[in-house]
């Protein structure tokens, strides 16, 4: 049995007096760690952008009550049994398919993310990969850099329209949400996906239509990605549904790598069967298929579409809140698996 949970198994109280002792696996936004010292002992990786293996990630754990962990630490039953007596993991991400749920779930353990802040930084971000994409812009850069701009051109670096298009939301949470409002300034009217439509005020708030997958892909001209990574939603997009889409359009993906097939995207993209990407994440992060680097009608960005330091400062903090909040004896205000608090 481990120390965080009593003798029937349900959660026990965090003994009153007792300072956790938190393990941070890589170098975060200091208010974040300053937060964090005000009630626990911590210890965090020092070196900016080292990400350790999971051997060191399991060899630093025995002896933490506390993980504070990114979405590229795989929190496996393996990562798990190094670190028995383990109360909290909060993750500094709002995605959690970097950690064994039911695994954490069955040790009483209490996962947490750090939803909402991330929200409008991560849309902002969606749109400027699809302006990017739709209107060259990495492409141009290059050209200018390369001294290729020797004036004016009639049919120089021709892309697509944005304004009055129609935009495709895959999943329509609060950040596909987020991402059809913006389009309302754009003029676009959407088209969204999911498994349940939302109301019909919001339908009409957001010039939103739901529609099946199929149809979305057949009549978008951008189709921007918002779901979790799933097994359901593994491969979301491949070659049968690139095939549906438009020659004119743009797939935009700043939720997970995997859910695009990336070999069938960068075929979709050579064979010009869609016009052009956005990608902010890939399949096998930090890898890029190396058929996608060699072409000009994708933009590539290293997973940054929450990097702005506003919202990396709020969610640093509001990572440290949710393991604050275990050991004050509170319901941590992101917890991702209820079960472990006896609700659910
Ligand atoms: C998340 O939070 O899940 C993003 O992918 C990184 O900020």
């Amino acid at each position: 049995m481990s120390t965080n949970t009593d003798q029937k198994g349900q959660r026990a109280p965090w003994p009153a007096g007792q300072q956790p002792r938190v393990l941070v696996t890589q170098a975060v936004p200091q208010p974040g760690i300053d937060l964090l010292r005000t009630f626990a002992g911590v210890d965090a990786n020092p070196d900016e952008g080292v990400i350790w293996s999971k051997e060191e990630l399991k060899a630093r754990l025995p002896g933490h009550d506390a993980l504070y962990c990114l979405l590229t630490d795989t929190i496996d039953a393996e990562v798990l049994d190094a670190a028995p007596d383990l109360w909290v993991i909060a993750n500094m991400a709002v995605g959690f398919n970097n950690i064994d749920i039911a695994e954490a779930t069955r040790r009483g353990i209490s996962v947490t993310d750090t939803p909402g802040e991330i929200t409008d930084t991560t849309d902002d971000f969606a749109w400027a990969l699809l302006m990017a994409a739709a209107r060259r812009v990495a492409e141009a850069d290059r050209f200018t850099r390369a001294g290729k701009f020797h004036g004016w051109g009639p049919l120089m670096l021709l892309g697509g329209g944005v304004a009055g298009r129609t935009l495709g939301v895959v999943g329509f949470g609060r950040i596909g949400q987020a991402v059809a409002r913006r389009a309302l300034g754009f003029g676009m009217p959407v088209l969204y996906y999911d498994i349940k439509p939302v109301d019909a005020e919001t339908e009409r708030e957001l010039n939103a239509r739901h529609v099946s997958l199929d149809e979305l892909l057949a009549n978008a001209d951008f189709v921007s990605l918002h779901v979790n990574y799933t097994p359901e939603t593994h491969h979301l997009l491949s070659r049968e549904q690139f095939a549906h889409m438009k020659p004119t359009a743009y797939v935009v993906n700043t939720a997970r790598g995997p859910v695009i097939d990336e070999a069938a995207l960068a075929e979709a993209l050579r064979d010009g069967q869609i016009a052009g990407a956005g990608l902010d994440v890939y399949e096998n992060e930090p890898e890029v298929h190396p058929a996608l680097l060699a072409l000009e009608n994708v933009v590539l960005a290293p997973h940054i579409a929450s990097a702005s330091i506003d919202t990396r400062n709020a969610m640093a903090t509001m990572a440290a809140e949710n393991i604050k909040a275990v050991v004050e004896n509170r319901r941590p205000p992101n917890l991702v698996n209820p079960e472990v608090w006896g609700e659910g």
